[in-house]
């Protein structure tokens, strides 16, 4: 069904992932090809709250699509969580003539635009960007593949002092409550075992691996830990194994938001330039409520609340590999 969509807005949401930029780039000349206005809101949605929105034009992002961070700025709104403050927001939104929103954004972003798009019916679509890679109805969100080079590149430099010392150390990697960068950076890395918050891991099990590698002369151990992990975090896990294995020389490094920033790789460019010409598609066809991806290299259009609250689970064929390559 096609709809009779002439202005749409666009945002970025929750936190920033590298690729955002391309993705709003893809939807500003998608929407000037298809001869739509588009508006762009600063600051998540505390900008649609605040009125802080302007047109965009084809130049207005030129020389964006190899930068890190958002240039629309991104937020993780307080006030678009109540429903005065949504109010106000589609106050906004209705002022600036707006017929439609493109959320870039993760699983919070996507909540909001849910209930935003019901409680108003206005057409919202989702374009995954965050890089916990943690949203069903997509292989991969944008920003997930430059995080983990960035989690990988940190760990081969550690392993090159890891080495020089044959130290164990202990890595953090981000992800909230899941473990694809972990697991991702972890292979890439050649680490000995990644810990993540989806498996109940017990300590004896990391102690045997480890066990088992210095049985067979491992010089240097790295140990990739997902945030959030049921062992604690890496410092913990760290504290734990001393207790067990004092002969090891423990060191721990927690990659925080570095693994945020960055230029994206071309992997993410493509992919964010995809998603942000499929999402003014899919809003030109009459798309609403739905997080659009790619699977199996074909634009999927899922809804929205369903890309949020399906758990998408690790692949244990990865662990079956990670687990052959640490001995
Ligand atoms: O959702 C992306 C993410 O980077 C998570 O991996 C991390 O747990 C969280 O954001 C950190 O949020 P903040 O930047 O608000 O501290």
């Amino acid at each position: 069904m096609a709809s009779n969509i002439k202005r749409i807005g666009v945002l970025t949401s929750g936190g920033d992932a590298p690729g955002m930029n391309a993705a709003v780039r893809a939807v500003v000349r998608a929407c000037i090809y298809y001869d739509i206005e588009v508006f762009g809101i600063y600051k998540g949605y505390d900008g649609l709250i605040n009125g802080n929105i302007e047109q965009l034009f084809v130049r207005s992002v030129s020389n964006i699509l190899s930068r890190g961070g958002t240039f629309l700025l991104s937020a993780r709104s307080q006030e678009f969580r109540t429903k005065a403050g949504r109010k106000k927001a589609f106050e906004n939104f209705k002022s600036h003539n707006l017929d439609a929103l493109v959320v870039v954004g993760g699983d919070g972003s996507f909540t909001g635009a849910d209930i935003f798009s019901q409680e108003f019916d206005v057409p919202v679509i989702g374009v995954p960007g965050t890089i916990d890679n943690d949203l069903a109805g997509t292989d991969f969100t944008i920003g997930f593949d430059t995080a983990c080079n960035t989690a990988r590149e940190a760990i081969d430099k550690i392993r090159d002092t890891a080495s020089s010392h044959e130290r164990l150390f202990f890595v953090e990697v981000m992800g909230r409550d899941t473990g694809f960068i972990a697991v991702n950076s972890a292979i890439g890395g050649g680490a000995v075992a990644m810990i993540v918050p989806e498996h109940n891991w017990t300590l004896e099990k990391l102690i045997r691996r480890l066990q088992k590698g210095a049985s067979n002369q491992k010089a240097s151990n790295i140990v990739v830990v997902a945030e959030g992990c049921q062992l604690g975090n890496a410092y913990d896990i760290a504290g734990q194994v001393k207790e067990r294995l004092d002969y090891f020389d423990i060191r721990v490094t927690v990659l925080g938001h570095l693994q945020r920033g960055g230029s994206p790789t071309t992997m993410d460019r493509v992919l964010a330039s995809r998603l942000g010409v499929a999402a003014v598609e899919g809003l030109k066809q009459g798309q609403s409520k739905v997080m659009v991806g790619i699977i199996n290299n074909q634009i999927a259009y899922t809804n929205i609340h369903e890309a949020v609250k399906t758990e998408k689970r690790l692949d244990s064929e990865e662990f079956r590999v990670a687990k052959i390559l640490s001995i």
